[in-house]
């Protein structure tokens, strides 16, 4: 099968210009000006940008967590994800404490397999850290395909490690070749204030926000970064949110020390205000919380700064029944916001659109950046001759809303209720296939596919 998408202005993290571009079965052979080739399809983007499939590198779909389970699927998540342009996700498994790494992949596999239908990849997150599980990184590594190794700073009495633990994972992972992404804010800290102001009877989702301030943040980005420069083992900070965080992160730089930074798109745009709402604030508790406006304006520039290299969602929806779980205590609300089919959308028009970042770097935060620290480019996050035909096709001039009653995601509220959107993703091809085309999906389940990435060579 030979597609040929035609005149598209062609965006990726360095390039734009018109072009046509020729896939044949999965991958994109030729790219060039006029190509006279025959094809099976042919796609007209004139007008329109033509860009690499959107990566997002942290989701939670069917995650077992604070009694309940995320509401998305991979089969309800991943449609929803390529609805919004983002063709892989990568999702995190959680090692029971006491148990093996295998035995949490084991059973992400037995939610995952056959049921995607877009691509996925897993990080493991590395919950009890012993010489039985350090044993387990190089299997992990080598013949899973999962390079990547999640940490809780947080959490404490569930999913947290101590930095014991996390000195001594650092440095197998760096041996065996790999990265170590973490939850960053100080796990002690936060239970102290969680438990002082259930104690003082201050129970609504404002709470949730002030037992987590910056310094919790600030602090273990900090430690984290020292860790990782003693060790040597790269180092990548999940959903990033604040300017003490990020200057912890900068200050790292002063002893060329690159720490990889992700933020999600939560936090670039909404703010601590949410929790004013009394309980419908309960929509937006996660970990960390939502910040100041200030941090929003420190994301931003951070992105251009090149200090922040990602933008993803942290997706992870409950429906309000689950939130409802919290009512009378903000500690039992399922921690998490659903964002997995409008961080492109959101981007582009919030970011782009306002002209806060370029093109280039849309591209370069929404794809490129995570296939190079994850271990898949070239083959995901760019348009290249011998790249996985993983591709979208924007309008920029066509404007609609969000709304829970036309999303794709597994849950009853929006978060984004209301926003107008100005570029619409229209064409979304997934290894050559068409996926998404004017609001339907083609392909089924199944046809998502579990990528196994290389090593962490740098970026
Ligand atoms: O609130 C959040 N972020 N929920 C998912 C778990 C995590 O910490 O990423
Ligand atoms: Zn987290
Ligand atoms: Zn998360």
């Amino acid at each position: 099968m030979r597609t040929l998408i035609k005149n598209g202005r062609v965006i990726t993290a360095t390039d734009d210009y018109v072009a046509d571009i020729l896939i044949e079965g999965e991958s994109i052979i030729a790219i060039g000006q006029q190509l006279d080739e025959p094809a099976d399809k042919i796609i007209d983007a004139s007008g329109k940008l033509v860009m690499p499939g959107g990566i997002d590198p942290h989701v939670h779909l069917d995650m077992p967590f604070m009694g309940t389970f995320s509401s998305d699927n991979y089969e309800t998540g991943t449609r929803a994800a390529l609805f919004g342009g983002t063709t892989m996700v990568i999702d995190f498994v959680l090692q029971k404490q006491g148990n093996s790494l295998q035995s949490a992949l084991d059973e992400w596999k037995s939610r995952s397999n056959g049921n995607a239908i877009g691509d996925y990849s897993f990080h493991m997150a590395v919950t009890d850290y012993n010489e039985d599980t350090r044993k387990e990184i190089k299997n992990m590594v080598e013949k899973e395909g999962i390079t990547s190794f999640k940490t809780f700073m947080a959490y404490k009495g569930a999913l947290m490690i101590d930095d014991r633990q996390m000195v001594g994972l650092m440095q197998e992972v760096k041996k065996q070749g790999g990265l170590i992404n973490v939850h960053a804010t100080n796990g002690d800290m936060i239970d102290y204030l969680v438990a002082k102001h259930k104690a003082e009877g201050k129970l609504s989702p404002l709470y949730h926000y002030l037992s987590q301030p910056e310094v919790t943040e600030a602090e273990a980005s900090g430690r984290f970064a020292d860790l990782a420069n003693y060790t040597g083992c790269p180092g990548y900070i999940v959903h990033l949110t604040c300017e003490g965080a990020l200057n912890a992160v900068r200050n790292a730089t002063r002893r060329n020390q690159h720490v990889f930074v992700e933020t999600c798109i939560q936090y670039l745009l909404l703010d601590a205000g949410l929790y004013e709402k009394d309980f419908e604030g309960a929509k937006w508790v996660m970990s960390p919380p939502l910040r100041q406006p200030k941090d929003q304006e420190t994301l931003w520039a951070g992105i251009n700064q090149g200090l922040v290299n990602v933008v993803a969602t942290d997706h992870c929806p409950f429906k309000w029944e689950q939130k409802l779980m919290g009512k009378d205590d903000f500690s039992k609300i399922p921690n998490g916001h659903p964002a997995i089919e409008h961080r492109m959308e959101l981007l582009f028009s919030e970011g782009v659109q306002k002209g806060r970042i370029s093109l280039n770097k849309f591209v370069e935060v929404a794809s490129t950046n995570a296939a190079r620290i994850f271990g898949m480019f070239p083959k995901k996050g760019t348009l290249a001759v011998g790249s996985d035909a993983d591709i979208i096709i924007l309008d920029p001039n066509e404007t609609h809303t969000l709304s829970a009653k036309s999303h794709h995601m597994n849950v009853d509220y929006s978060c984004y209720e209301g926003w107008q959107i100005h570029g619409k993703i229209k064409t979304v091809l997934l290894r050559g296939e068409v996926a998404i085309d004017n609001n339907e999906c083609y392909i089924k389940k199944g046809y998502g596919r579990f990528i196994k990435r290389k090593k962490h060579t740098g970026f």
